[in-house]
């Protein structure tokens, strides 16, 4: 009953406690968990309770990110893949949710608060997200044959993604607390106190899990999707099943598909950019799009930050295949 899931939630808050911790992006603190920086009560104890309560299904479908990779967009992809079959693009139901109410991420919405949710009860295929790094997430994942899509972006777009994204989150939490410089969000990011950070460590946990086992783990790039939507789309579909009949090619839906979840068309509906439509976590749905572009970072960071922040990512990347 509810008082047993308290105790349980109490018992992670208890452990929380007792973690190292780090000054966060907003006025709460990061804590170490098995390697990694998370928002103690946001993210932590909802991260906590998917390892030991989330049994997944082989059918199940998990989109995977670091925050400020383009988790939002690939949200709305993959619900308009699985679906487009049950609505009609006119009617579709992403012109009047937001990406984050068709497909829960597991710590935040679903696993972030009592009670423990019982999403048994949801039908196949079931769609979820986590940013939980890939060596944190629990047995019942990696062990079942589920599928799982990772999404990735330059480190520096992330880093100003997030450092935006931050001081929004902190301006309507708590006027008095101080916006966060961007020297200093970037000396956090670069020592790896990043919300799921390290970055490198993250990304490179679902990358080298992805050339492991590649019919499981389908790896994507940002700036793949945008330079090359119409065969990341198809890749896409196939990975998770539905891949695109020749009629449907035909037909336009891989286009349809694209434009419904464009930037362009989802930020300027009522429910992406009206600001009292609010999400689960009290974040503002208009917070999930800001100008959605390769390469913004050229004008915020200075020379200095690019060559530091570049010979972080060489060295961490190193021999991994992967690159930016
Ligand atoms: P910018 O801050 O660089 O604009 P996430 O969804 O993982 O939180 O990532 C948010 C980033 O994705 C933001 O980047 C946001 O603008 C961008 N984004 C959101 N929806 C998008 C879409 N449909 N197409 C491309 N980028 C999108």
């Amino acid at each position: 009953d509810v008082a047993d899931d308290e105790r349980v939630y109490q018992g992670y808050r208890d452990l929380i406690s007792s973690l190292p911790n780090e000054k966060g992006w907003i006025s709460e603190s990061l804590v170490l968990y098995q390697g990694f920086w998370y928002v103690s009560t946001i993210s932590l104890q909802g991260a906590m309770a998917v390892q030991q309560h989330f049994k997944a299904r082989p059918t199940d479908i998990l989109l995977t990110s670091t925050p400020k990779s383009g988790t939002t967009w690939t949200k709305a992809l993959i619900f308009a893949i699985i679906n487009r079959t049950n609505y009609d693009f006119t009617t579709h139901p992403l012109l009047i949710h937001n990406p984050h109410d068709c497909v829960p991420t597991l710590e935040t919405n679903l696993y972030r608060t009592t009670p423990i949710p019982n999403p048994d009860v949801l039908p196949s295929p079931r769609l979820f997200s986590t940013h939980i790094p890939y060596s944190s997430l629990p047995e019942s994942i990696t062990a079942s044959n589920c599928r799982i899509i990772h999404i990735c972006r330059n480190p520096k777009d992330v880093l100003i993604s997030f450092w935006f994204f931050a001081n929004k989150l902190q301006a309507k939490l708590n006027k008095d607390h101080p916006l966060l410089p961007l020297e200093e969000a970037f000396q956090l990011f670069c020592k790896g106190a990043s919300p799921y950070g390290p970055y490198w460590d993250q990304v490179l946990g679902y990358w080298k899990a992805s050339l492991e086992w590649p019919e499981r783990i389908l790896f994507l790039k940002y700036e793949g999707l945008k330079g090359n939507p119409f065969s990341c789309l198809k890749k896409l579909a196939e990975h998770l099943g539905y891949p695109f009949s020749l009629e449907e090619e035909e037909q336009g839906v891989v286009e349809k598909i694209l434009n419904l979840c464009s930037f362009e068309n989802l930020s300027s509906l009522d429910v992406n950019k009206n600001p009292e439509k609010v999400g689960n976590l009290g974040v503002e749905n208009s917070a999930f799009y800001r100008k959605g572009q390769v390469g913004d970072w050229e004008n915020h960071l200075t020379a200095e930050m690019v060559e530091h922040i570049d010979r972080i990512t060489e060295q961490k990347f190193h021999g991994s295949g992967l690159s930016f």
